[in-house]
């Protein structure tokens, strides 16, 4: 019997941009491999539910985009708001072991701050920052993460 893969994704969208990225990607692979399970975790939603937070029991990748307080990212501007229940999830129970990498996202006009809470969750948790994007994210983006995690799953 054929075994069923299953990817993980873990997020957090304040303003819509990663839910949408994280929704075309899955559609991406949907069409490349029919059959493909794709869970996602969206930690705003168990959060705002009341929902205790949980041991992952598959792999997963993480999609965090960043909100930073001021500064300019060099010798100020690194302290991370709005998303830290991302790192709150991943530092519970084993589930910084099972995190394949994050996927950054934010905006280059923030210059050095430009997408530094996940390199900042990188060094802290000793996984990979594995691409980043801007934004909602364009087609290209989505190809180029599609295949990492095409790798990263061996699909
Ligand atoms: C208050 C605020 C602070 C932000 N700070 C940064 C930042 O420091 N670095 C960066 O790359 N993007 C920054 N951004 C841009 C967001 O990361 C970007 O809009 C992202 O796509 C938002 O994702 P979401 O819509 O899924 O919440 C900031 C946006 C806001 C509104």
């Amino acid at each position: 019997m054929e075994k069923k893969m299953k990817v993980s994704f873990v997020y957090i969208s304040l303003s819509g941009n990663t839910e949408s990225f994280v929704r075309r990607l899955s559609d991406y692979l949907l069409e490349a491999h029919p059959g493909l399970e794709i869970e996602t975790v969206h930690v705003k939603d168990l959060v705002k539910e009341g929902h205790p937070f949980f041991e992952m029991t598959n792999p997963f990748i993480t999609f965090l985009p960043t909100y930073l307080e001021g500064g300019n990212g060099v010798d100020n501007g690194d302290v991370e708001i709005l998303t830290t229940d991302v790192a709150d999830f991943i530092a519970y129970g084993n589930n910084a072991s099972k995190c394949l990498g994050v996927v950054g996202s934010g905006n280059r006009n923030f210059n050095n701050q430009y997408c530094l809470t996940a390199k900042q969750y990188s060094q802290r948790f000793g996984f990979p920052v594995l691409a980043d994007f801007e934004m909602r994210g364009m087609l290209g983006d989505i190809k180029k993460v599609a295949a990492i995690v095409e790798e990263l799953y061996q699909l």
